[in-house]
C-alpha cells in the first residue's frame, strides 16, 4: 500500500466505508465513516458452533459464514441508515487474507458482488493490517511513531507503526503464536474453547509463582518462541496430574505476558515510541493490559488499549483499514482473490 502522509488528506469525514470480515470465525460487517468514526457494527460470533470440537472447523466456518453474512450485512446497513441499494456507501472493504480459504472466499465474493452492483470501488485489506487500525479507531490522535504489539491466535508481531499504513517489522514468533499456545494450554488442561478468555478467567483463582515455566527469548533481536513452554507445561502436568488446573494456568499466563511485555518495551525504547499499543485477540487478556499499563508508567511513556471487542475480530478495523487504502487510491480489482497466506507487507 502506498504509505498515507497526513490523516487529513483526501475525502475525509462523511466518506463511509463498508467493512466486511470473514476470514476465521467471526462473521461482521460495520460502517466506518472517515476512519475513525464507527457508524455500525455486527459480529456474529460462530464459538458455539466450534466449540465442541475444541476449534475452529474451516468447514464448518465457510458454511455459517454463508448463512450468517446476509443478516449480518443487512443489520450493518440498516444501523448505517443505508439498505441493499448501499446508498451512502462510497466503497466496500473486505479481508482478503491471511486465514481460513473457504472462510475468506465467502466475504470476498459477497465485496465483489456488492462492489459491482453499487458501482463503488472495492478495496482488499490484510486481516493483520486491519488489526493494526483498530486503535485509531478509538484514538485517532495517537503520537507517532508507536510500538505495537499484535498478538492474535494466528499471529505475534511486534511492529513500528509511523503513520496510518506506514509501518515496519521488528520481530515475531519463529513458533507458535501467544493466542495458539493459550488455546493449546487451554485444550490440555480441558479448559473450554476459545481457550485464552477461559486461562484468562480460571487464572484469577491460581498463583502466578507456583510453577516456574521457562522463558524464552530467541536471538537477539525482537522475536517470540512459546512452543517449549507450552511443552512445558505439558509435562509439569504429567508429572504432577493433581497440580491445581488455576495455578498452572495463572504461571502458564505469567511466562506468556511476562515475555511479550519484556519484548514489546525493549522495542518501545528502541525505537524511540511515543506509546506501546496492544492489537489482537490476546490483548483482551487482563494481566497482559494490566503489566503494559504498568510498564509504559514506567517508561514514561503511552499504553493504548483498545477496547475488548475491538481486539478480537471485528469489520470495523477492516473498514478502517478500507478508508485508508482508499485514500492512498490503493483500490482492488474485480478480480480480487483470497490469499490464506497473505502476508503484511512492511510500508515504513
Ligand atoms: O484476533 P483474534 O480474535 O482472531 C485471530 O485473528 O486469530 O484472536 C483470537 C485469539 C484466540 O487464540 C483467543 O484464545 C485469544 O485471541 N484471546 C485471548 C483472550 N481473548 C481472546 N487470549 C488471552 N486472554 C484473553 N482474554
Ligand atoms: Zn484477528
Amino acid at each position: 500500500m502506498p504509505a498515507v502522509t497526513s490523516a487529513t488528506a483526501g475525502r475525509g469525514p462523511g466518506t463511509r466505508v463498508l467493512g466486511i470480515e470473514t476470514s476465521c470465525d467471526e462473521t461482521a460487517a460495520a460502517v466506518v465513516d472517515g476512519g475513525t468514526v464507527i457508524v455500525s457494527s455486527i459480529v456474529s460470533s460462530q464459538v458455539d458452533l466450534h466449540a465442541r470440537y475444541g476449534g475452529v472447523v474451516p468447514e464448518l466456518a465457510s458454511r455459517a459464514h454463508v448463512e450468517l453474512l446476509t443478516p449480518v450485512l443487512a443489520d450493518a446497513l440498516a444501523g448505517a441508515g443505508s439498505g441493499p441499494d448501499g446508498a451512502g456507501i462510497d466503497a466496500v472493504a473486505v479481508t482478503h487474507g491471511p486465514g481460513l480459504v473457504g472462510a475468506l472466499l465467502v466475504g470476498v465474493a459477497e465485496a465483489k458482488a456488492l462492489a459491482m452492483v453499487w458501482d463503488v470501488p472495492l478495496v482488499g485489506v490484510n486481516h493483520l493490517e486491519a488489526h493494526l487500525f483498530a486503535s485509531l479507531l478509538e484514538q485517532p490522535d495517537l503520537g507517532w511513531p508507536l510500538c505495537v504489539l499484535l498478538v492474535s491466535g494466528g499471529h505475534t508481531l511486534l511492529l513500528e507503526v509511523t503513520g496510518p499504513g506506514r509501518y515496519r517489522l521488528l520481530g515475531g514468533t519463529i513458533d507458535d503464536a501467544a493466542g495458539e499456545a493459550f488455546d493449546k494450554v487451554a485444550r490440555f488442561l480441558g479448559l473450554g474453547y476459545p481457550g485464552g478468555p477461559e486461562i484468562d478467567r480460571v487464572a484469577r483463582e491460581g498463583d502466578p509463582a507456583a510453577f516456574a515455566f521457562p522463558r524464552s527469548y530467541p536471538g537477539d533481536g525482537h522475536d517470540f518462541s512459546f512452543s517449549g513452554l507450552k511443552t512445558s507445561v505439558v509435562n509439569r502436568v504429567r508429572k504432577e496430574p493433581g497440580a491445581p488446573t488455576a495455578d498452572v494456568a495463572a504461571s502458564f499466563q505469567e511466562a506468556v505476558v511476562d515475555v511479550l511485555v519484556t519484548r514489546a518495551r525493549r522495542a518501545a525504547r528502541e525505537i524511540g515510541a511515543r506509546a506501546l499499543c496492544l492489537a489482537g485477540g490476546v490483548a483482551a487478556n487482563s494481566l497482559l493490559r494490566d503489566r503494559v499499563e504498568e510498564a509504559c508508567a514506567e517508561d514514561g511513556i503511552g499504553a493504548f488499549l483498545p477496547s475488548r471487542a475491538l481486539c478480537t475480530d471485528n469489520a470495523a478495523m477492516v473498514a478502517a483499514a478500507g478508508y485508508w487504502h482508499l485514500e492512498a487510491g490503493d483500490t482492488s480489482p474485480l478480480t480480487l482473490g483470497a490469499d490464506p497466506n497473505l502476508r503484511l507487507a512492511p510500508t515504513a
